[in-house]
């Protein structure tokens, strides 16, 4: 299954934003794409546009409705529905739950429907959209880089247990991306994401060009690689870098009220 074209493709969230870019991406090169979304409307807009099915509904519980559309078979994955939760320790339970359950627990439930026919098969490819913040962290969002670094670590993990068996994983770090979840991040998305900001179809295509390379992680905005080295060469320079720019979130949050 190295080429696209024909291959039975699921896109979680793929509604907006980055999704409908993947979904599109995907449609282009010949696949047969499900389009998962919360919202039934945007799936079948973007469903109806690319010529594919729309499965609507929680990404937790889309494998077997997507399955089923797509004529019994998935070749390709696509973990992306996520939400952008922001807060910190005072954050309630139940927000620190949600952002849990959809930004990793959707991935491992995904896995869970989908990796007895993919080992039986020898071949499968599973997509994770997580984020920077799952190789760095997001300013003012502790449940949102928290369970980004939750989504990387089951991705990573996935890959290297199941590299031999002809699995293929990728994990998608992009930094800021213009969507509806980059409009609502507020003024820590401003000052740190607005500015170097992509179009989403920049970061599926960062997805193709690693598919055929065969790598494992997608760096649209490729600083976040020197960022990552940075981070773990001198981990409390990277603290104290980090922190300048939350005292300068601070001073904007306070400007602006
Ligand atoms: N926009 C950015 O700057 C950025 C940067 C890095 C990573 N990401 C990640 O990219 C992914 C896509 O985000 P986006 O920016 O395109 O956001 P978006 O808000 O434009 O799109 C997200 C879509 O997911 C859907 N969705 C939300 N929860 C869902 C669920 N439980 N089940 C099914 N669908 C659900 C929404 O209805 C929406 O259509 C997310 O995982 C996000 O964390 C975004």
């Amino acid at each position: 299954m190295d080429s696209v074209e024909g291959a039975r493709v699921v896109v979680t969230g793929g509604g907006g934003g980055i999704g409908a870019a993947l979904a599109r991406g995907f449609a282009a090169r010949g696949a047969r794409v499900a389009v998962n979304d919360l919202d039934a409307g945007k799936a079948a807009a973007v469903a109806a546009e690319i010529g594919g099915v729309a499965v609507p509904g929680d990404a937790a519980a889309t494998v077997a409705d997507a399955r089923d559309a797509l004529g019994g078979r998935v070749d390709v994955y696509c973990a992306n529905a996520g939400v952008g939760t922001g807060g910190d320790p005072m954050t309630d339970d139940d927000a620190w739950q949600h952002a849990w359950d959809v930004n990793v627990m959707a991935h491992v439930r995904a896995c869970r429907a989908l990796l007895p026919a993919w080992l039986e098969r020898g071949e499968g490819r599973f997509v994770a959209t997580v984020s920077a913040a799952g190789l760095l962290t997001m300013l003012g969002a502790a449940p949102y880089s928290v369970t980004k670094h939750g989504a990387l670590a089951f991705a990573e993990w996935l890959s290297l247990t199941y590299r031999h068996r002809g699995l293929r994983v990728h994990a998608i770090c992009p930094q800021g991306v213009r969507t509806d979840m980059l409009a609502a991040s507020g003024e820590a998305g401003r000052l740190m994401l607005a500015p170097d900001a992509i179009e989403p179809g920049a970061v599926a295509d960062a997805l193709f060009t690693a598919m055929a390379e065969d790598r494992f992680l997608v760096l649209p905005h490729p600083e976040a690689g020197r960022f990552a080295q940075a981070r773990a060469a001198d981990p409390d320079r990277w603290l104290d870098t980090m922190n300048h720019y939350q005292r300068k979130l601070e001073t904007r949050e306070g400007a602006a009220q």
